[in-house]
């Protein structure tokens, strides 16, 4: 919008210019002083040096953006033949209107349009593309539930592939149709074997990504999976999904680098953002979670895995009846580690666990093994964190006795019971420091650690 009204105060302000640039002469002419006459110059060829800037800026700005607005070309699935009737399957009119868009030497607008409802299968959009790329979803699109169509690839529904400078927006909605997956997992009917679902939408190595204003819903599994990319904004993003859908994690970082997370909200049936290994610089604020799982990082260290998560501040967030607040979880036997993380500026209401590490994670059915090796958890801190828990125990470190937690920060901390009665705290093998007001504290007589990462302390 802005550049379109530079253009129409274009003309206002060459006349403005002549009109200066003509007064300024006859000022010259006028009979003063030398010396004043040459200050009135200098002034006034400044003046004119300075009209002179402002308008080449602004014609190419003008021209820079004409020739976006004449180069953007949009590809609607409609034009590639999609029905939008939620019943036609347009798989097919996607995958051509995708082709078109990523190949265009300009950039590309790939639309869905809006008030309707188009049926696909699993879709792969690959890059690289020729130019940037919108991916704008004003209508809905819905998944297919037809097993045979996920034979391929059983783990992935929407996927955009190895694209640059992509946009993700529209104001429309993702719908996985996920009911039929989840009564199909292990953790809903205990008689069924445990197998993956598909992620409803997986942003895979893709550089500068900016997603907005975008609905996801009843994903099969993970709602939004941003995997191996760099540089991602993502605002103003709502997934929601059942309390009790399995594992619909909303926003999954892995192997992402610098991304941003804000304004979101998301309530469903597994974490509302879960940040798994090879990620660092993850920042997240203006959170709203519930229901679910609460925020985490992990887990890391599945399998005796190396696991690498650092950088990670959470700033704002309110979450509201999950069964965790902020938590870390690793399994024994992993290695490597979680290190400088932020948790600040965070509402409890009604939250289970509030504050958790448990460096013993083990969602198994078999008992998992005592385990001397762990994922290193390493300067945490936790700051203005207050509201209301739902257990007695709102604070919990279960730490591992040979590699304990550490730098473990508590900052102006208040959370109560849900009925009104004292909070407490569980510490094992956890080396902490407190700072301002912290409630609860932990029960051990807790040598508070001076140093970073020096002093022992609860065990
Ligand atoms: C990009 O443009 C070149 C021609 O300049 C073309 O050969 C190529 O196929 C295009 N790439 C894609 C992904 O379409
Ligand atoms: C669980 O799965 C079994 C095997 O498919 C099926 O017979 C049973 O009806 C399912 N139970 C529920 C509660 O859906
Ligand atoms: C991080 O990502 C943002 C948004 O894509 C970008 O503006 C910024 O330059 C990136 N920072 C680094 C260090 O790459
Ligand atoms: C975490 O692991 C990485 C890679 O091994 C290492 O470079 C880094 O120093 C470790 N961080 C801390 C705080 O020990
Ligand atoms: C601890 O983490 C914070 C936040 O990432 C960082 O600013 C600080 O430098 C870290 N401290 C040490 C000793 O590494
Ligand atoms: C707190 O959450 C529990 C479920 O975890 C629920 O039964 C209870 O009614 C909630 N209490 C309040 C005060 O919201
Ligand atoms: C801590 O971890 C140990 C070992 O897995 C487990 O037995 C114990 O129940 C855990 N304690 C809490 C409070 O979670
Ligand atoms: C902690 O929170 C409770 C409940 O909101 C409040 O009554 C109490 O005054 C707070 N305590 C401090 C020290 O801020």
């Amino acid at each position: 919008m802005a550049p379109r009204r530079c253009i129409t105060f274009l003309p206002l302000i060459l006349v403005l210019f002549f009109i200066s640039r003509h007064t300024a002469s006859s000022c010259h002419d006028d009979v003063i002083g030398n010396y004043k006459s040459s200050i009135v110059s200098g002034v006034y060829s400044w003046y004119m040096k300075t009209i002179e800037d402002f308008m080449l800026q602004l014609e190419s700005d003008a021209f820079d953006s004409l020739d976006l607005v004449s180069s953007t070309k949009t590809f609607d699935v409609d034009s590639y033949g999609a029905k939008g009737d939620g019943k036609t399957d347009d798989t097919e009119a996607f995958k051509k209107a995708w082709k078109q868009a990523c190949s265009s030497k300009t950039a590309a607008v790939f639309l869905v349009a809006k008030n309707k409802k188009y049926l696909v299968a699993p879709i792969r959009f690959e890059g690289p593309c020729n130019a940037s790329i919108t991916i704008q979803i004003s209508g809905t699109i819905l998944a297919s539930t037809q097993e045979s169509k996920y034979k391929e690839d059983e783990n992935h529904w929407l996927r955009v592939d190895e694209v640059e400078n992509l946009v993700v927006e529209g104001g429309g909605v993702i719908d996985g149709n996920g009911d039929t997956w989840w009564r199909k997992s292990c953790k809903v009917n205990e008689t069924l074997p445990c197998t993956d679902a598909p992620t409803a939408l997986t942003i895979y190595k893709c550089t500068s990504v900016r997603m907005s204003d975008l609905k996801i819903q009843n994903a099969q599994q993970i709602h939004v999976s941003f995997d191996n990319c760099n540089n991602v904004q993502a605002s103003n993003v709502q997934v929601s999904a059942p309390g009790d859908s399995p594992n619909t994690d909303g926003i999954h970082v892995t192997h992402t680098q610098n991304i941003t997370i804000s304004n979101s909200v998301i309530g469903t049936g597994d974490d509302c953002i879960s940040i798994v290994s090879g990620s660092n610089g993850v920042k997240a604020s203006g959170i709203t979670c519930g229901p679910g799982h609460g925020i985490s990082i992990g887990s890391l260290g599945s399998d005796n895995a190396e696991a690498h998560v650092s950088d990670v501040t959470v700033d704002g967030a309110q979450l509201t009846g999950t069964t965790n607040g902020v938590r870390i979880k690793t399994w024994q036997g992993g290695s490597g580690n979680a290190s400088n993380i932020v948790f600040r500026n965070i509402n409890m209401k009604n939250v289970s666990n509030t504050i958790l590490i448990d460096q013993n994670y083990c969602d198994q059915d078999e008992p998992c093994d005592d385990e001397d090796d762990a994922v290193e958890i390493i300067n945490v801190t936790y700051e203005k964190i207050s509201g209301t828990s739902a257990k007695k125990d709102a604070i919990t470190f279960n730490c591992s006795k040979s590699h304990p937690c550490q730098g473990i920060a508590l900052k102006d901390i208040n959370l109560t019971r849900v009925d009104g009665s004292a909070a407490t705290a569980i510490c094992n093998n956890v080396k902490l420091s407190y700072s301002g007001t912290v409630i609860p504290r932990c029960p051990n007589n807790i040598v508070q650690e001076r140093l970073a990462f020096g002093a022992i302390s609860s065990y």
